[in-house]
């Protein structure tokens, strides 16, 4: 039996972590057992606990109740709690997910104290240093023992910094695995009403966004001139950082347009993806599901790391500009994008555990390892 610890903290990795649990129950229950360290990063409970109901995932065994701070203390606790645990009860590789701050202290406890590490959503990259999720991807890629990509360019990217090519498995987006499974149910369990006619859904919670009053209120700009010129409502869930930033700006929203709800939970996320017209947002994740659910994407950054979305003419690249994002608006309203193979078939997690299965050698032995050099190249 393989023991693996699962590291998640921040929304976007309950969900992903979804993908693999369910996987893990269904098909490897005879070979794979998992554990799952919560670092605590989100707390609220609609940013985090409703995730692990929704979704059906395994309660945590172990919470850390870190919270919030600033980057390097938030780090820094995760990494003390994810060590201690690693150093009191054994486990055969540690998976982590994305580019959080949970993410780099899973990778880099568990390679410090010996245990293979295993990034799913390996080799994502925005070239923009200034992004602290782009530092956290880039050092957990270079702590990783596999690296599970789940596109041709993810791969590249790894390619091109040197990565052994046994180490790096395409192996396709656990986050399409999540939609195929759940779009066809997500109304009938999601309690959101949502606004009559067209509408846009937005979300906004990047730092760099939230926290420049002068790209808050550009965006926001944008995205009133777009609605009324679309003859759109917006729908909008806040993250808790934008509100507070909006109400530390003393910047008061235009409710004639905007509908603001709280943190929504995945299934009632589904739902507004499947019903609106077009997505406006500064997310990673919900640029892809917007994609898989046939939803054309204004991004408030200037720049992505889903390239493919943007080169299917699904997304356009708006940054903070507002005559950019009605521009792109304008020229997306109409479209439904229509799904490439770029991101897999939807059975992303599955690939995974295949390759963490031979990763040990062979089913079921995680003390039968490979040596350096002869892991398996990529499947998908
Ligand atoms: C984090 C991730 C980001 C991911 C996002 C998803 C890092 C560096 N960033 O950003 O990559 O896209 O999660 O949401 O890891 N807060 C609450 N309640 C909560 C959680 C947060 O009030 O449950 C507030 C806190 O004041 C906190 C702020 O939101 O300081 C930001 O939270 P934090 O976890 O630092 O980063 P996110 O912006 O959520």
């Amino acid at each position: 039996m393989i023991h693996l610890l699962t590291i998640v903290g921040a929304r976007p990795q309950f969900i992903k972590a979804a993908a693999i649990s369910h996987a893990i129950r269904e098909e490897f229950a005879d070979s794979i057992s998992e554990d799952i360290l919560h670092t605590g990063q989100h707390y609220d409970r609609n940013m985090s606990d409703g995730f692990f109901d929704e979704l059906d995932i395994p309660h945590p065994r172990y919470n850390l109740g870190v919270g919030s701070g600033t980057h390097g203390a938030q780090t820094a606790a995760m990494l003390r709690g994810i060590e201690e645990v690693l150093l009191s009860a054994h486990y055969d590789g540690v998976v982590v997910y994305g580019d959080t701050n949970s993410t780099l202290a899973g990778a880099l406890a568990a390679a410090k104290v010996g245990v293979p590490v295993f990034h799913i959503e390996a080799g994502l990259r925005s070239f923009n240093r200034a992004m602290p999720e782009e530092v956290n991807r880039v050092l957990t890629d270079h702590l990783s023992t596999l690296l599970f990509a789940p596109t041709a360019t993810a791969v590249e990217n790894l390619r091109r910094e040197g990565f052994d090519e046994g180490m790096v498995i395409r192996c396709g987006d656990v986050m399409l695995d999540n939609v195929s499974h759940y779009l066809p149910c997500c109304e009938r369990y999601s309690s959101l009403t949502l606004p009559e006619g067209p509408f846009i859904f937005a979300t906004l919670h990047r730092d760099f966004n939230t926290d420049s009053r002068e790209r808050l209120e550009n965006i926001l700009s944008g995205l009133y001139a777009a609605a009324r010129r679309l003859g759109a409502a917006v729908l909008m869930p806040l993250h808790p950082r934008t509100r507070q930033r909006l109400g530390n700006f003393h910047i008061t929203l235009d409710d004639t347009v905007l509908h603001t709800v709280g943190p929504l939970s995945y299934l009632s996320t589904l739902h507004a993806l499947s019903r609106c017209q077009l997505v406006m947002t500064d997310s990673g994740g919900l640029q892809k599901e917007a994609f898989f659910c046939g939803r054309p994407v204004v991004v408030l950054r200037p720049e992505t790391e889903w390239v493919e979305i943007v080169e299917a003419g699904a997304a356009i690249l708006a940054d903070a500009a507002p005559d950019r994002i009605v521009a792109a608006a304008e020229r997306l309203w109409n479209t439904t994008p229509v799904l490439c193979g770029d991101f897999g078939d939807g059975a992303a997690a599955s690939t995974i555990l295949k390759h963490i299965i031979l990763h040990f050698g062979h089913r079921g032995d995680a003390s039968k390892r490979p040596a350096d050099g002869q892991r398996m190249a990529s499947g998908a």
